[in-house]
């Protein structure tokens, strides 16, 4: 089990970004940079015990701040799409800053994923972990309330890395933050033939804007049914509404279980390589993206062109624009309250 740090560059008004490495016996190899809290590169064996790289992004820092589709990054203050970047709270409208058409997208101008953590590393029961933590300012991006976030990436003995996440505030606020790594477990390629399972009966239809209607529908008897694994090609194309509208998959499943527990909420299998990779989470939600906006025009680490659904995204999450869905979990965090979510994702093969 070893951490280290080097300088990763630097940004325009002269901040400095660090790279951390975390790695451990069984050859798991993770890298997450302070700009973000980005998970740069993530490396595990394959069946045959090789180690590669499964997750997109760019060599250097310069990438990042060029053009940048949320590789690896922490999301916030509020993960996925908030319609017309309005909501109401206690009485009070509030209008965030609009990325997304009409919309807010991801936290907004300067999003989390565009921001320098502060980090701390350290040791527990055979583990080693980053503890990443940035202030979020009353009125930033227009949100409510100082908002203290500490989110923690521990590197497992058994190739599994955890990210949990807390957080505090001082004035009523909302709240929902995820990891947007795009994973892609044969290294190279499109996820076409990655086998995907969703533990997930309902999924959040949406809109032509990708937001929520509101409805949770039952996956049975539409191509977003991942209960049994299936190849992601399959019906990727499927004139289904759902999926001709999102160009591919882009939508927010309705995890089994109860919110609050860690349960399982993916697996995924890339056959050429024999990599899987399951997913926990104690969130509510998990969106599912297969890379449908990546179109070719991004040249990222070792000279790869990525194309179109190169990479898949695996959000755990509460719903999307749960601010103006009563009936979704509530985002609402109060001072006083303790905010805590934990994802985990575990690396493992097969034959
Ligand atoms: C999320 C959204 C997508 C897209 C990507 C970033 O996964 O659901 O619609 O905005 O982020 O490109």
């Amino acid at each position: 089990m070893n951490i280290q740090t080097q300088p990763f560059g630097k940004l325009p008004d002269g901040t400095a970004v660090e790279l951390y490495t975390l790695s451990n016996e069984s050859g798991m190899i993770v890298q997450i940079m302070t700009y973000g809290g980005t998970i740069t590169s993530l490396r595990v064996p394959d069946r045959e015990g090789n180690l590669g790289d499964v997750v997109l992004g760019y060599d250097s820092l310069d990438g990042y701040l060029t053009k940048n589709p949320y590789f690896g990054c922490i999301v916030g203050r509020f993960a996925n799409r908030i319609a017309g970047g309005r909501f109401a709270l206690d009485g009070v409208t509030y209008q965030l800053a609009v990325n997304n058409g009409p919309n807010h997208l991801h936290g907004g101008l300067v999003g989390f994923d565009k921001r320098v953590w502060r980090a701390a590393t350290g040791r527990s029961d055979g583990a080693i972990c980053l503890a990443l933590s940035y202030l979020s300012r009353d009125g930033e991006e227009n949100y409510p309330g100082n908002l203290y976030v500490t989110v923690t990436y521990t590197l497992m003995r058994d190739n599994a890395l955890r990210i949990s996440y807390r957080a505090r505030t001082d004035k009523p606020t909302i709240l929902n933050l995820t990891n947007h790594t795009y994973f892609n477990l044969a290294g190279v390629g499109d996820i076409l033939d990655h086998e995907v399972m969703i533990n997930a009966d309902r999924f959040t239809p949406v809109n032509e804007a990708l937001i929520p209607t509101g409805d949770l529908q039952p996956v049975e008897g539409t191509p977003l049914d991942f209960r049994q694994p299936m190849r992601i090609g399959a019906r990727i194309n499927d004139p289904h509404e759902q999926i001709a509208r999102a160009g591919g998959y882009d939508h927010n499943f309705v995890v089994n279980g109860t919110p609050g527990e860690l349960r399982l909420a993916a697996r995924v299998y890339e056959p050429t390589r024999g990599r899987v990779l399951e997913v926990r989470t104690t969130e509510p939600g998990m969106q599912f993206y297969t890379g449908n906006f990546l179109d070719g025009t991004i040249t990222g680490k070792g000279g790869v062109v990525y194309a179109r659904r190169s990479g898949l995204c695996l959000e755990t999450q509460h719903f999307p624009d749960s601010p103006n869905q009563p009936a979704f979990p509530s985002t609402v965090l109060r001072p006083g309250e303790n905010f805590h979510s934990t994802t985990v994702f575990t690396f493992s093969t097969r034959s």
